[in-house]
């Protein structure tokens, strides 16, 4: 039987340190909800008397969740730690978590205190909080540049006084993944004690090693590892949850196994994403749009092949429905075969030579190729004349409420219609559908500033019209105006598609 590795989430508490990722408490319950569903063992709650919505949220997650245990964190403060055993009253299974600097910097500069005193303070703390709650685990906050002597020293002392957990955080992300394991072997054979309690690896992304310092720790004797969805957290992040999941579940080399449902990956990181408003980088490990999309010519042709070729791990072993061959200039004829069949568009070595050839063009000139550019291709249609933009105006600035006037010639004829919103591009957008007297479900919109001397905005937006999914592309140098022409250039596609003659066997995405 392989060693369970405790999952400790604290996506709610130090992920939710991000500037502009704060949740309200009802938010915080849904994903606290959902991660009892993925499986976690524990639950960070927060930090309850840092504000009293953080102690409302501990408070409410302790009564909406039953089997991963609430973890509440404090200072090694009687205060905080009062407040942390109030804010837990209703919860089934408790921890509060606890602890002080464990580095010379911390306690130089940060405690202007001793070694010895800040042990003596650690050990009050654990004694105190033991008194109501039987399950205490300790933080030797900045242990990754603290000595390993005195660690140990300080790790002794806490379990002694009644820590059952003692967390090892490398707060600053500065250990290389050998250093941080040797730590973690430093303190499981130099702790008289250490039979009773549990090692935890609490790692920080800033040089990108918080994972892997994290399964250093694992490999080292560390038996409770805490993580993020989608490894939000202070500065570069914490150590992702669905990384340490998928890394113990792929590599079989490993005796280690966690509770974790790993098919809930995916919904988790969306959900996560969407309610603290923190986008996913595209080529993120694991729940990255990116991830399980293949783009080059040879890996498309070796994928295609034998999907074992360039892919470690089945989406669908965390929730993605299938692997994707994205086409674009750099996709071969292989892919786009593959999806023309996928379409229901059977053609011939020789048709497919002169179909790639146009393919080349339109790609050059769109970047990314989707299903209805395929059919408007095939069909011989081109998007752009359908919709054309004549005038668009904002209005906006405080305490005004965006308005936004636009007019579009459709097919030749000029509708012009104002919406209010609440922001320009709301606004606009607004009054685009308007105009088009259409249900257009915006999916997905992303604006990037291209910097340089003149303010361009980048916008590639994908929006869905009757079940199927359209993407848009714009440039300019306002980003309300690239927003216009990366939305008109979607329902072009829209327009175009309606028109054009699918073939029956057609899957629809
Ligand atoms: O990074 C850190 O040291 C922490 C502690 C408070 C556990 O988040
Ligand atoms: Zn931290």
């Amino acid at each position: 039987m392989s060693d369970k590795i405790f999952i400790f989430d604290t996506t709610l508490r130090d992920g939710e340190q991000v500037p502009g990722c704060q949740l309200d408490t009802t938010e915080k319950v849904v994903i606290a909800k959902e991660l009892e569903l993925l499986g976690v063992d524990v639950i960070e709650a927060g930090f309850p008397i840092s504000s009293p919505e953080d102690f409302k949220s501990v408070v409410e997650i302790s009564k909406a969740v039953n089997d991963p245990i609430v973890c509440a964190l404090t200072r090694a403060v009687m205060s905080d730690i009062d407040c942390a055993v109030e804010s837990l009253k209703y919860a089934k299974r408790k921890r509060i978590h606890t602890g002080i600097g464990a580095s010379d910097f911390h306690i130089k500069h940060k405690f202007n205190s001793t070694r010895e005193q800040i042990i003596e303070r650690g050990v009050a703390a654990v004694k105190y909080a033991k008194k109501f709650v039987e399950d205490i685990e300790f933080y030797a906050e900045d242990a990754g540049r603290a000595d390993n002597v005195f660690l140990a020293q300080m790790v002794e002392a806490m379990i002694a006084a009644g820590a059952t957990v003692i967390n090892i955080p490398d707060t600053t992300g500065y250990c290389l993944p050998q250093a941080y394991g040797e730590k973690i072997k430093y303190l499981m054979d130099h702790v008289s004690n250490i039979d009773r309690a549990i090692l935890s690896c609490h790692c920080h992304n800033d040089l990108g090693m918080a994972t892997a310092n994290t399964i250093a720790g694992i490999q080292n004797g560390a038996r409770q590892v805490e993580v993020t969805i989608n490894g939000i957290g202070e500065r570069a992040g914490n150590t992702s949850l669905e990384e340490v999941a998928m890394i113990l579940k792929t590599h079989q080399s490993l005796p280690f196994h966690t509770n974790i449902n790993t098919r809930k990956i995916h919904y988790m990181s969306t959900l996560v994403s969407k309610m603290m408003r923190m986008p996913i980088q595209p080529n993120k490990a694991i729940v990255g749009r990116n991830a399980f999309a293949h783009s080059s010519g040879i890996h498309q042709d070796g994928v295609l092949k034998n999907r074992d070729n360039y892919e470690i791990i089945a989406p669908e072993d965390v929730g993605v429905n299938e692997s994707s061959i994205v086409l674009t200039a750099r996709s071969g004829k292989a892919a786009l075969n593959f999806h023309l069949n996928r379409l229901g568009y059977k053609i011939d070595k020789e048709n497919l030579e002169a179909t790639y050839e146009r393919f080349l063009k339109m790609a050059d000139e769109q970047k990314d190729i989707s299903d209805e550019d395929l059919i408007l291709l095939m069909e011989g249609k081109r998007p752009e004349s359908n919709i054309e933009i004549s005038h668009v105006q904002v209005v906006c600035g405080q305490p005004l409420q965006p308005v936004s006037t636009v007019e579009l010639m459709v097919n030749g004829e000029a509708r012009r219609e104002s919406a209010t919103g609440n922001g320009p591009i709301n606004a606009t957008l607004r009054a685009i559908d308007k105009i088009m007297d259409a249900k257009i479900i915006l999916e997905e919109f992303l604006v990037q500033s291209m910097g340089g001397s003149r303010e361009t905005g980048k916008v590639h937006l994908r929006i869905k019209y009757a079940g199927q999914t359209y993407q848009g592309f714009g440039v300019e140098e306002d980003i309300v105006m690239a927003s216009v022409h990366a939305y008109v250039n979607a329902l072009n596609k829209i327009m175009a598609f309606k028109t054009s003659k699918a073939p029956e066997q057609r899957i629809a995405v």
